[in-house]
């Protein structure tokens, strides 16, 4: 797991800095966050320790925390991230004095910093500024923003944090791991699906779409073309991806069957409903005065066992198995039966993990017999595992 240190500084975009926290956090990277003096009388720092779940680091002598906390910091950070970047915190990097946590862990790191600076229109222009900078460039600091627009001064102009999307991107790309799927077109399947019994009700069942959402949101950032069919979801579609919404395990299979082919991996990680109502009434059935009812349900179509079967070499076939016991026996069936290329068992019961959650714990399984048993981790950050493994796989099927 990648570590990213966020460094929050006075400013009023501070409060924007709470959802880059969250977001780089649901991409499954351990995030921790240093504040500035300043920056605790805009944001608390119990919403930042909220969102990211790790404490809140605030000052060099505070009480409780290691003696080298700065050092550790520094260490540990894959990349450090400060959002919003003031004027104060650039200048001080840029001639490197060290008076408080986050301005000595900056000084103390080796790895890649990425600065979002906000301000005001005349702090960003004034040569002291532009010069400290350029310094900060020169010696490979990666700048991100700020945008033009209205500031919290209430003048226009340069000065504005860029947005935390944007912000998000370039610590992808302080990362390296954008372009792992550069250019490779995917399909993911994600939700649950629908079968219908009369116009107000159906046979459902508890997949949130998280995980699939996650593999469709992932796959994305790593730089591949993303389609992703997904069942009835109230989930956001991932940036940079192309979704389709179905209602049933039949159009389902239409829109995949349909775009599979043009596809180098297929994830199939819709809870596609295994039995449908023989006729769905067109009508709302009447409660009226009987005690039973009895609905005759008939098989869906199996998409993953039909993929197999249309699947053009050196395409990677991935399913998921969802199972409430005997993990890794039914998933080895499994396996056997819908011959695919890799299979992401996860156990549904789990306590913290499974539906809804945004946690997952799962064991890959390979066709040539391999397992690798995973830890409870985030759904983003097994997606990114997942996606690793399907980018193996391609190369040796040779891109
Ligand atoms: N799947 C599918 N079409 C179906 C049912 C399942 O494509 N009609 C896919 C799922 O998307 C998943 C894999 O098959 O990738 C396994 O789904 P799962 O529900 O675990 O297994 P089933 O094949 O339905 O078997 P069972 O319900 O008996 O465990």
């Amino acid at each position: 797991m990648n570590n990213i240190l966020l460094g929050v500084t006075g400013g009023i975009a501070a409060y924007k800095a709470v959802d880059l926290a969250r977001r780089l956090t649901l991409l499954g990277f351990r995030v921790k966050v240093v504040m500035s003096e300043n920056a605790t009388r805009l944001v608390g720092p119990a919403t930042f320790r909220a969102v990211t779940s790790n404490p809140v680091a605030l000052s060099l002598f505070a009480d409780g925390g290691a003696p080298m906390e700065h050092i550790d910091l520094a260490r540990e950070a894959d990349v450090v991230v400060v959002a919003p970047a003031t004027a104060n915190i650039i200048a001080k990097m840029a001639h490197g004095l060290a008076d408080d946590l986050l301005s000595t862990t900056l000084l103390a790191t080796r790895a890649p910093v990425v600065l979002a600076p906000a301000m005001n229109r005349e702090m960003w222009s004034h040569p002291a500024t532009v010069s400290n900078l350029e310094t900060l460039r020169e010696r490979g600091v990666r700048v991100v923003g700020p945008e033009s627009g209205s500031l919290a001064c209430g003048e226009e102009g340069p000065g504005r944090m860029s947005e935390p999307e944007t912000i998000v991107e370039e610590v992808l790309a302080a990362l390296g791991t954008n372009s792992l799927l550069a250019g490779v077109p995917v399909l993911v399947t994600a939700g649950g699906t629908r079968e219908a019994i009369d116009p107000v009700r159906f046979i459902g069942n508890r997949s949130s779409g998280k995980m699939g959402y996650a593999m469709a949101a992932v796959a994305a950032r790593m730089g591949a073309r993303v389609q992703l069919v997904s069942g009835p979801s109230a989930l956001e579609c991932p940036g940079g991806v192309e979704r389709v919404t179905v209602e049933t395990a039949e159009e389902m299979r239409e829109e995949v069957v349909e775009r599979a082919p043009a596809c180098r991996a297929v994830v199939m990680a819709a809870a596609v409903a295994d039995f449908m109502p023989v006729k769905a009434h067109g009508e709302k059935i009447k409660r009226g005065s009987a005690e039973k009812l009895v609905l005759e349900l008939v098989r869906t179509p199996d998409i993953l066992a039909e993929l197999s079967g249309i699947k053009p070499q050196g395409q990677v076939l991935v399913g998921f198995a969802a199972e409430t016991g005997e993990l890794l026996q039914r998933a080895r069936a499994k396996m056997r039966e819908k011959k695919v290329d890799m299979l992401v068992a996860n156990d549904v019961t789990h306590p913290g993990s499974g539906f809804d959650s945004d946690y997952n714990r799962a064991v890959l399984l390979f066709a040539d017999g391999r397992e690798v048993e995973l830890d409870l981790m985030p759904k983003a950050e097994l997606a990114a595992v997942i996606w690793r493994e399907v980018s193996a796989l391609l190369d040796i099927s040779g891109r």
